[in-house]
């Protein structure tokens, strides 16, 4: 598969996660990535440029703090022009037919919030909805998200370097197209099959 990696980060200089995990993407062969905040610093979207690179990717990937239970505002801001009806979605818009969609996202709240017993109410995936949604409109693969939560304790407790290896693993495997779509798909997360492949990349 041809993965690109989206990256919305207002403040990347301060990221302790997001910023590790781009570059992560960067140094792996064959994964497109961008960095949505610094190509676009004033929110003005190439629309037909957007498109344009989308549509020569299988897997579209969204790496992004969880803000508002949402993704940063150009994130936002680029689904909203780059999704557009006739490209997308619609009788005449089959761009995105088939292709794969994935969150990889980090939280500042603690796992156990992230369940319908929880302070959040919901799981996680169930909160992204409006992202799965949409993929579902475009005729998307919509994957589990890929979650990290209590982003900011993940270096003190030496959970960091844990989700970097997995992160990678779980890219490698989208990239050879090893991963387990219908098991991705299904998941709440992805970390458990994350962890798998991580484990032994070459069987998971
Ligand atoms: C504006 C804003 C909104 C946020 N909203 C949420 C939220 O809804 N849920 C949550 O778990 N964390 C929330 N957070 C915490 C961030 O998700 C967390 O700081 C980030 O994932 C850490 O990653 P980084 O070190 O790469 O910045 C929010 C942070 C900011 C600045």
């Amino acid at each position: 598969m041809r993965p690109i990696v989206y990256l919305a980060h207002p403040r990347l200089d301060r990221s302790e996660i997001n910023g590790p995990m781009f570059r992560i993407a960067q140094e792996l062969p064959g994964i497109t990535c961008v960095d949505l905040y610094a190509e676009y610093p004033t929110f003005h979207i190439d629309i037909p440029h957007e498109q344009a690179r989308l549509v020569t990717h299988d897997a579209v990937i969204f790496l992004h703090p969880v803000y508002w239970y949402s993704c940063p505002a150009l994130m936002k801001e680029w689904i909203d022009l780059v999704f557009e009806h006739g490209f997308a979605y619609g009788q005449d818009g089959h761009a995105l037919d088939n292709k794969v969609m994935m969150q990889a996202v980090t939280c500042g709240a603690a796992a156990q919030t992230y369940h319908p017993d929880g302070a959040n109410g919901a799981h996680l995936r169930d909160l992204l909805a409006p992202f799965e949604k949409s993929a579902d409109l475009c005729r998307m693969r919509y994957l589990a998200p890929f979650t990290l939560f209590s982003a900011g304790k993940a270096e003190e407790d030496g959970r960091d370097a844990v989700h970097l290896g997995q992160w990678r693993a779980l890219l490698t495997a989208l990239r050879d197209d090893t991963l387990n779509i219908p098991a991705a798909r299904k998941a709440l997360t992805l970390n458990d099959i994350a962890a798998t492949l991580a484990a032994s990349p070459e069987t998971a």
